[in-house]
């Protein structure tokens, strides 16, 4: 086994500190999408549930027919959710999740109300913008490849179209020529959407920032150029000011968008899934099978390691878009100023939150002198620091949270803190601390200045205006660090079924783009959100180039030259390919797939695990030049990737994984050939798994099927497999199924037979019976993704009727599941259900004792049989209900 020198990397490991809060969607109590056999009305449909239910929304479509309903009276309706289930023109029926707009940074923004003085303009001459470069966007523009004639459907937040550099109209004829809103500035998620038909973003910026990616026009200070300026845009907006979606909307965007003839469909947009098979992922996969590449950014939860594949990017035939660094860090800073012993200068920053800065003008007071401190300022200050009041607190950013750092400096009177950088850039700081009135951050190099000037004994004396007043202006400094590498956030696949994930990778980390006038016109901002739209505008300039807008033929072309980068970490590269599981085919090279003559028929290869090993597979090279082509074949391994960090640890390790540089063989047959003009071959491949690797820690091996022609074509195809038995992994940890109180943040679990006074049955959603109950909160840890997670209420008194005609599931006894479960398609990590007592069938469990058993299948379980689930049982624990304020008597209580 050869052990990568991690270790010594790791070491390196300074700031950047990022909270792995994976988050798990949540799902939308009471509502359903169901999707019919068959076209029906809907409102007769919702009608003949008589009357129990509200339809939510029309889902009927070309490619998807159903709806989703809302029940009101959750008790009886629940019942006929499970009949509904079972009614023949019924294909399924799927509770409705709720998706967050994706965690991405916001790094900083500006407005163009400034001259651009350290702009480049690129009006005129070549496209030099450096993500064109890296991804050979710019060789399209200096050759009149635009995207004309394509249309683009983005489903976000909506578009500021009003911005000048997003076409100033909407409607036929401009930029943004189709889409609408299906929600409303209001929807969060959980209310009731208001539709219009104007798709407007004035008050989010995601969607905005997308939109310039793929197609800002030249009309703008900082040089920003769309990657395809002449698309059509659609832009469907799928999320209100604030907070999330359901993906009944997504569902009926998606088809909308399908149905408004979009070329591509684009998505920045996920959750923590990692099955293809959720309904979102389904719907995407169907409009793929229709003809329409859709792309899907990948998520941001590369910290959370291997196997953290994100729906809908996860599905089938979905191109998933993981994030490669910018080669330049952009910064929109605000102007500023300050003087060093009377001696004046210009700086730039950005504002945080808190960012009360009107007209502050005092000198700086700096945590001490040293600019490579790690974790400068995270410990109290010490007892001879002076009164802070009259200063602004200087201190560099690291280790601890910036909430820490603002509220030592408050304890010594501080009403502002200037954060300065480790890494290049800035961001835009968030530390509401009581006492500090404005936060803000600088680059390195700006502290750096003044720390030493501080340290000469020199004052500084720092002028900063309103932000929103103050002009701004686009810095730019070359990415040493990180530059043209996978971005550390980037989320690694592959799927729980061995699927790949993700198909290749596009610039996401620091990219300018617009915003939202309303909120500084243009934005800095880092995610696969900002990735994902760059690959679809690689899409439209393909489909300019190559005339073919089919699926399959551009993903395969992108795979095949796409460009593989080495792991690298905190600025140190490892000698060795990152695994696919982290950049999939590697960094798009749209040129080269505009141009290849060389087309392979799949765009990678899953050998699975060892239990489902299918070392033998198929693909064909076809030469579509007009010369014949001598091949050669061979494997260029990339670093395995340890699922678990011991044989002993169940769940997967955050990033980075374990990495060796143990490699699979293969052959290949044949493996150096000639391919006459017009003709193909197929290949077939055999593989043998890396020798010497520890199987019970998961190792995820891959690499890339290297192809190189004698016409100088150089093209790489991706592969990964598991050298051991996805089965055999534990999902739930023995550990992972406890009892603790509804309000419980901490989710400590509750002593054996505690006793849970839960409000009146119907009454869970009201408030004002908050103070006087508590919830038993399920907690389950999932160490692996499960497809089944079942919760049976196992009764222990035989105290009441329904105690009493308890049935058995898998030879446990049971009253019934809370309701909402079983719940399908997992991600690992917390699961957590607030139960009041009501069942799956929509009655409530008596008052009584009882205790949760759980079980979650075995990923490639069979469900239907008992010991493919992993089971645990909680505490004993009791309920009661207050009386019921209408004053009726569960008769099923008494006694209990
Ligand atoms: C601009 O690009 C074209 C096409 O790639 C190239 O021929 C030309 O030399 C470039 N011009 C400059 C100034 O780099
Ligand atoms: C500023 O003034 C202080 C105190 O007079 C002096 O020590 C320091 O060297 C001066 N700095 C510069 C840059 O002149
Ligand atoms: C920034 O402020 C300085 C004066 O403090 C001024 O000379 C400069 O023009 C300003 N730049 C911008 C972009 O506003
Ligand atoms: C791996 O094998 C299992 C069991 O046959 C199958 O369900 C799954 O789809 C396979 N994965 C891939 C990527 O082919
Ligand atoms: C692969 O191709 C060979 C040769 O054409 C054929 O004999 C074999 O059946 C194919 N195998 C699979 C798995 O498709
Ligand atoms: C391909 O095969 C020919 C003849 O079998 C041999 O001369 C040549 O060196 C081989 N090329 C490579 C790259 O293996
Ligand atoms: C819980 O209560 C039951 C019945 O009252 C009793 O048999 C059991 O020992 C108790 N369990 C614990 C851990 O106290
Ligand atoms: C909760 O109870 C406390 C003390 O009994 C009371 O002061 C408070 O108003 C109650 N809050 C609500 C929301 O009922
Ligand atoms: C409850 O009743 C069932 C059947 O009547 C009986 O088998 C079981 O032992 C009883 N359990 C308890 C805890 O009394």
């Amino acid at each position: 086994m050869v052990r990568l020198d991690l270790a010594t990397v790791l070491l390196a490991v300074t700031a950047v500190a990022r909270a792995v809060t994976p988050s798990t969607p949540s799902i939308v109590p009471g509502a359903y999408i169901v999707e019919y056999e068959e076209d029906q009305d809907s409102n007769a449909f919702v009608s003949n549930l008589g009357g129990k239910a509200s339809l939510r929304k029309d889902l009927r479509f070309k490619l998807f027919k159903g709806a989703s309903i809302q029940f009101k009276d959750t008790k009886n309706a629940d019942r006929m959710i499970a009949k509904v289930a079972t009614m023949p023109k019924i294909k399924g029926v799927y509770p409705v999740r709720r998706y967050p707009v994706p965690h991405h940074v916001v790094h900083s923004t500006g407005s163009d109300a400034v001259e651009a003085v350290l702009a480049k303009r690129q009006e005129e001459g070549n496209d030099t913008f450096t993500t064109h470069l890296m991804t050979q966007v710019n060789k399209f523009r200096d050759s009149g490849v635009t995207g004309k004639g394509v249309k683009i459907g983005i489903i976000d937040t909506g578009t500021d179209y009003l911005h000048p550099a997003l076409g100033g109209c909407f409607g036929e004829g401009c930029l943004v020529s189709y889409g609408t809103d299906l929600v409303g500035d209001d929807f969060n998620g959980g209310n009731t959407p208001t539709p219009d038909a104007d798709p407007l973003d004035n008050c989010n910026g995601h969607g905005t920032h997308v939109a310039g990616i793929i197609a800002a026009q030249a009309d703008n200070p900082y040089g920003i150029i769309g990657a395809a300026q002449d698309v059509t845009l659609g832009s469907y907006r799928v999320f209100g000011c604030t907070g999330d979606v359901g993906n009944d909307i997504l569902i009926a965007a998606y088809n909308m968008a399908y149905e408004d003839g979009s070329d591509i469909i684009t998505a920045s947009i996920g959750g923590a899934s990692g099955w293809s098979e959720d309904p979102w992922a389904a719907v995407v996969s169907r409009i793929v099978e229709n003809g329409v590449p859709c792309v899907v950014s990948a998520g941001n939860d590369g910290a959370a390691g291997i196997f953290y594949a994100s729906t809908a990017a996860n599905g089938k035939k979905v191109t998933a878009i993981a994030s490669v660094d910018n080669t330049a860090t952009p910064a929109l800073l605000s102007n500023a100023s300050f003087a060093i012993n009377g001696t004046s200068d210009f700086f730039g920053y950005t504002a945080g939150e808190p960012g009360v800065w009107d007209d502050v003008r005092l000198p700086l007071w700096s945590v001490g002198f040293d600019t490579s401190d790690p974790a400068n300022g995270c410990e109290p200050y010490p007892e001879s620091t002076p009164d802070l009041s009259g200063y602004i607190v200087l201190v560099r950013r690291g280790t601890c949270a910036f909430v820490d750092k603002a509220a030592y400096a408050a304890e010594k009177g501080a009403k502002y803190v200037i954060f300065y950088n480790n890494v290049d850039g800035t961001v835009s700081v968030a530390a509401s601390v009581e006492g500090i009135t404005g936060v803000a951050m600088v680059t390195p190099q700006q502290g750096e200045t003044w720390v030493r000037a501080l340290e000469a004994g020199s004052e500084v004396v720092v002028h900063i205006t309103d932000p929103l007043k103050a002009g701004s202006f686009l810095s730019y400094s070359e990415n040493a660090l990180t530059g043209g590498f996978l971005s550390d956030f980037t989320s690694w696949g592959p799927t729980y079924e061995l699927e790949v994930k993700p198909q290749f990778s596009a610039p996401g980390g620091l990219i300018l783009s617009t915003y939202p006038r309303a909120l500084g016109s243009y934005g800095v901002l880092s995610g696969t959100s900002m990735a994902c739209p760059m690959a679809a505008a690689v899409y439209a300039l393909l489909i300019n180039s190559r005339g073919t807008k089919d699926p399959k033929t551009l993903e395969n072309l992108l795979s095949a030259t796409a460009r593989p980068n080495v792991f690298r970490l905190q600025g140190r590269s490892l000698p060795v390919l990152a695994p696919v599981a982290q950049q999939g085919a590697g960094l798009l090279q749209a040129w080269d797939a505009a141009h290849a003559t060389t087309l392979l028929s799949v765009s990678s290869l899953s050998f699975n695990d060892t239990d489902n090993f299918s070392p033998v597979q198929n693909f064909s090279i076809s030469n579509t030049g007009e010369k014949a082509v001598t091949y050669s074949l061979s494997n260029i391994g990339a670093a395995t990737a340890y699922t678990f960090s011991d044989e002993t640890s169940i769940s997967p390790s955050a990033f980075p994984n374990e990495l060796t540089a143990d490699f699979a063989s293969l052959a290949f047959s044949p493996n150096n050939f000639t391919i006459p003009a017009g003709q193909r071959k197929i290949i077939t491949v055999t593989a043998t798994a890396p020798k010497g690797v520890n199987v019970k820690r998961l190792p995820v091996y891959s690499g890339y099927i290297a192809i190189n022609g004698s016409d100088s074509s150089a093209l790489s195809l991706p592969y990964l497999g598991v050298a051991g038995s996805m089965h055999s992994a534990v999902v739930l940890d023995p550990q992972g199924a406890r009892v603790s109180a509804s309000r419980d943040q901490s989710n400590s679990p509750v002593p054996a037979n505690s006793t849970f006074v839960l409000p009146p049955r119907g009454f869970s959603n009201d408030p004002s019976y908050g103070n006087r109950t508590e919830l038993p909160k399920l907690v389950v840890m999932l160490a692996m993704g499960s497809a089944v997670l079942r919760a049976d209420v196992v009764p222990l008194s035989n105290c009441t009727a329904a105690a009493r005609v308890a049935g058995t599931v898998f030879g446990t006894k049971t009253i019934g599941q809370p309701e909402g479960l079983p719940a399908l398609w997992n991600p690992r990590g917390r699961f957590e259900y607030r139960w009041d007592g009501k069942l799956d069938d929509g009655t409530y469990a008596p008052a009584g004792r009882y205790r949760f058993a759980v079980k979650a299948l075995r990923i490639f379980g069979d469900r239907d049989v008992a010991t493919e689930y992993d089971a645990a049982e909680t505490v004993d624990f009791r309920i009661q209900y207050l009386p019921d304020p209408l004053g009726k008597v569960r008769r099923q209580d008494e006694g209990c």
